[in-house]
């Protein structure tokens, strides 16, 4: 299934019907439309005006397109700014109130604000809530993008103070957590709290990341509600939400997630390669400058199907050069098919561009879209319509999703743990959970990303590549299960209020493993030591703990012949961060040894599976010729699989 994004507020009405002709001649099923609109929705206050609404919906309907509704409430009005300017969020670095002119300028803890939200949200419910060309909905839009989780308003601070007065005792309790002796900073009560920002120096990390908590829980309370409210008008349509990566959010996306019907994600390779790599050489950024890096879209695919297990959509896919990165290159010819399928090859059920037209003004001037200003036609429309068939031929949507055998354990914690202690400057939440999957995706491993709550039984390998926090549940889980574990330098480093452990980090993961992390020293980017592991030398590098290992299994060590790497039955720990070919050789034994299959094909070159099929897709420039035997049922292709080309065969065969 495809989709586009249309702002129908954008263009004259006479145009709409052309519009819609075109999209159904393209063989697009679905339109996304109202996100932005509360302007012309509500000019006035209370002032509705959906007349125009209803004719859009009207006139795509028409040709046989089907509507996703929006709710708007990413763009309060000015009037609703003016009436009530503590809608506003204050920008935590600076305290200074974000302002009117773009999007996103709201707080989570203003109190209008969800009043608002939930009113022109039940307005919008009970008018198309039945409507049988609408089929669901897109709650606001990028939750938190634009760095728009956390804000040091008074309205957050006192909603922060009520928070806590819930999740600790009594101020006493929240003293002895936040270690509040140190440097004085004992509170009498719990109104008395402040928020964590624009203090002299740190703040204590047990309250930033009381904050991070706290900020978390009113996105997804704010959400939850709007989810709420729609489906009571709603009950026979899908709600989605269109995420942004999920680092960026940097709140709990499980959460956010758990009332969606499914997840969608906004996928835009280029831009976000570019500014992955921002401080890379150059000659990596060009090799993956028109392609996206290999890892890079499917690491949020992987992510967005496993917030619920199950298939999603891709809300907005990019059909050219966007605007936003720091440089914004087109893609290389054939790439809008190759993201499509490889959305499809991860186990997205649809897939929409954004957008339809390239608007001639405003903000987004300079990103494509699937026609041009003139209503030419871009590259993307003959690149869809090729994907679209190719995607019809497979039956893709028709497989199940992944199988997959190896799962990543990821959550915000991690991520909120190493932005509040940094520790060393390489090490990085995302970029220590990145290497791993990157690595798995290079040896052709299909990877689900779980949380610690997840049902552990389908899988023969689990990674947890940085846990910081755990509990005792998880470590009674790890124990109960049959799978092989391994986990990363950090893992229960830290106590659930951001303490050091009395018994020495690995904390309760002592358990499962009887090691003590006697003390950790990070190293700059470019200096790396021997890590030595199977007779075979590779680096150590970055974060590095020395490691009391008398009573387990040392499989790895350090320059100095210390433990570097340990196991304990099941159970193997890492105490070091190192490179890609020591990842490559380790997790393709243990995959092996889990009787997990590993590829080894050109670096360039990624295989996945989805039901019964198993594609390849090649980010070279190069053809590559994939090693398959020669009865192979191509679907697609053939095992030399062009620059930038694709190919599908049968799984079983
Ligand atoms: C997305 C956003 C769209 C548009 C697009 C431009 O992140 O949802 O509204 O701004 O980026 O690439």
């Amino acid at each position: 299934m495809f989709g586009v994004c249309y702002y129908p507020e954008h263009w004259p009405p006479a145009q709409w019907e052309q519009d819609a002709q075109m999209m159904a001649e393209l063989g697009l099923t679905y339109v996304r439309i109202g996100e932005f609109a509360w302007s012309r929705l509500e000019p006035n206050p209370g002032e509705l005006d959906l007349a125009w609404l209803d004719q859009a919906i009207l006139t795509l309907n028409n040709a046989g397109l089907k509507v996703v509704m929006c709710t708007p409430t990413a763009t309060p009005p000015k009037w609703l700014i003016d009436q009530h300017p503590d809608i506003l969020p204050v920008d935590p670095n600076t305290g200074s109130t974000r302002t009117f002119g773009s999007r996103r300028h709201y707080d989570f803890s203003s109190v209008q604000f969800l009043q608002q939200s939930l009113r022109i949200t039940r307005e919008l419910a009970v008018r198309y809530g039945n409507h049988i060309g609408v089929v669901g909905w897109q709650t606001d839009n990028e939750l938190c993008c634009h760095d728009t989780a956390l804000s040091g308003s008074n309205n957050a601070r006192s909603a922060f103070q009520v928070w806590c007065a819930n999740n600790y005792s009594s101020i006493e309790k929240l003293n002895a957590d936040w270690g509040n002796v140190f440097w004085s900073m004992e509170y009498r009560d719990f109104d008395e709290i402040e928020l964590p920002l624009l203090a002299v120096t740190e703040t204590s990390p047990a309250h930033r990341l009381a904050y991070r908590r706290f900020s978390s829980d009113q996105v997804v309370k704010y959400h939850t509600l709007m989810v709420k409210e729609i489906r009571q008008h709603a009950p026979n349509q899908f709600i989605t939400h269109n995420f942004i990566p999920m680092n960026e959010t940097a709140v709990d996306n499980f959460a956010l997630a758990a009332p969606l019907d499914f997840t969608s994600y906004d996928n835009y390779p280029l831009g976000r390669t570019d500014l992955m790599l921002t401080g890379a050489p150059a000659d990596q950024l060009r090799r993956y400058m028109r392609t996206g890096h290999p890892d890079f879209a499917t690491y949020y695919h992987d992510q967005t199907r496993g917030l619920l297990s199950r298939s999603f959509w891709v809300m907005e896919q990019q059909p050219g050069p966007v605007n936003w990165a720091n440089n914004n290159p087109r893609p290389a010819p054939g790439m809008i098919r190759f993201w499509t399928i490889e959305a499809f090859a991860h186990g997205a059920d649809c897939v929409c561009y954004f957008r339809w037209r390239q608007a001639p003004f405003a903000q987004e001037q300079m990103h494509a879209g699937i026609l041009r200003p003139d209503n030419s036609k871009t590259e993307a429309w003959p690149e869809a319509q090729q994907a679209m068939l190719e995607v019809s031929k497979l039956d893709i949507t028709h497989q199940t999703t992944q199988s997959a055998s190896v799962a990543i354990i990821t959550g915000v914690e991690g991520l909120w743990v190493s932005d509040i202690e940094k520790q060393g400057e390489a090490y990085d939440f995302n970029s220590v959970q990145f290497s791993y999957y990157s690595a798995l995706r290079e040896l052709g491993v299909t990877v689900d990303f779980i949380s610690v709550d997840a049902d552990f039984s389908p899988y023969a390998l689990i990674i947890a590549p940085s846990l910081p926090i755990i509990d005792s549940a998880f470590v009674e889980k790890c124990k109960n299960s049959s799978a092989e574990f391994v986990f990363g330098p950090r893992s229960g480093a830290k106590t659930s209020e951001f303490g050091y452990p009395t018994d020495l980090p690995p904390g309760l993961l002592q358990t499962l493993l009887p090691i003590r992390v006697l003390s950790v020293e990070t190293l700059r980017e470019d200096f790396a030591e021997v890590l030595t592991w199977n007779g075979r030398q590779y680096e150590s590098c970055r974060w590095r703990e020395q490691l009391d290992a008398a009573n387990t299994e040392v499989i790895a060590t350090y320059h100095n012949d210390e433990p570097a790497i340990v196991r304990s039955g099941q159970f193997t720990y890492l105490g070091t961060l190192t490179n890609r070919a020591f990842l490559l050789d380790f997790l393709q034994q243990q995959c092996e040894h889990n009787g997990v299959r590993t590829y080894r094909f050109d670096k360039d070159i990624r295989v996945v599976q989805r039901g019964a099929l198993m594609f390849a897709f090649n980010y070279s420039e190069q053809p590559q010729v994939l090693p398959i035997a020669a009865n192979t049922k191509w679907l697609l292709g053939n095992a030399t699989v062009e620059p930038h080309g694709i190919a599908v065969w049968r799984a079983t065969e």
